[in-house]
């Protein structure tokens, strides 16, 4: 198509984010300007561009994945924490945790994953997760530092709220961020970055989008990590999805110590410049 005019891209955005189910969620508009501008350029027509940046945005928000109540989750939480006790606030994030499938799969991983992840990467005092989900409710597993600080980016602002109401009650530095992390790059600086169970979805938006959110982020470390079976659990997709990171990375003098859970395949990234 030739190139789309702003008030065009404007009105389609504007559409999209109306929608009764991504106002709710409060999906990021970056993402759906993002989506929306690419389909436009790929597309013959507007119409056909606007059908393809609906599929497109359907699996980018995923809110098939499941999420909470998120007032009822809070309140939980408030309940959870204001008793004290580390396995009653345990047990409330789980019970959150299991409603989103990718931390359900990882609940099954949790008491071991963090230690034997930092155990290569060493423990962050500054933490990223970057397409977290509910993730940030592991926090309670990761035995941080005491001053560690935890930056998560989500494009559901309900989530991001919600998280940032989490990261208070658990008194840990950081924030939570509205923030498409593939259109606008995270300026925070850590130890360590994690992108986990997400790199084959942001690679179906765009191809070759990830490489240059990996080179962009500031972290000596990043761990990625990808699913080892498809969503109905039917396929088993490990070695598709290692061949397809260890592609992304082929160009970069980067080290990956790769760690094998169960059902999730780990990448620790050592792009340090002793490596370069
Ligand atoms: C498959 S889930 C994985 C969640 C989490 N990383 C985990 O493994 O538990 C992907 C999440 O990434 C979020 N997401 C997708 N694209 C994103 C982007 N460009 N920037 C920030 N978040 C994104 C989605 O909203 C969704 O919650």
């Amino acid at each position: 198509m030739t190139r789309p005019e702003q008030t065009d891209i404007d009105n389609i955005v504007e559409q999209l984010a109306q929608s009764k189910k991504y106002r709710e969620a409060g999906i990021c508009e970056q993402t759906i300007r993002d989506i929306v501008i690419t389909e436009l350029e790929r597309q013959r027509n507007p119409k056909e561009a606007i059908q393809a940046a609906r599929k497109k945005l359907h699996e980018v928000v995923a809110l098939y994945l499941g999420d909470p109540d998120y007032a009822a989750a809070t309140r939980q939480l408030e309940a959870a924490f204001a008793t004290g006790n580390p396995e009653t606030i345990k047990a409330t994030c789980a019970e959150i945790l299991r409603i989103h499938d990718s931390t359900n799969e990882r609940m099954m991983l949790v008491d071991t994953f963090y230690a034997q992840i930092f155990e290569i990467t060493g423990r962050p005092k500054v933490l990223l997760d970057i397409a977290c989900g509910l993730n940030p409710l592991t926090i309670p597993w990761m035995n941080l530092p005491p001053d560690a600080s935890f930056y998560a980016y989500e494009i559901h602002q309900q989530r991001v709220d919600f998280l940032n109401r989490f990261l208070a009650l658990q008194g840990i530095g950081g924030r939570a961020l509205d923030q498409d992390i593939l259109v606008d790059y995270p300026a925070e600086a850590g130890d360590v970055a994690m992108l986990l169970k997400e790199i084959h979805r942001m690679e179906k938006r765009r191809r070759g989008i990830v490489l240059p959110l990996l080179d962009a982020l500031k972290v000596r470390w990043i761990v990625l990590s990808s699913p080892t079976r498809s969503r109905t659990g039917r396929h088993g997709v490990k070695e598709v999805y290692r061949e397809q990171v260890h592609e992304i990375l082929v160009d970069r003098p980067w080290t990956i110590t790769e760690i094998e859970f169960e059902n999730e395949l780990v990448y620790c990234v050592d792009k340090s410049p002793d490596h370069a």
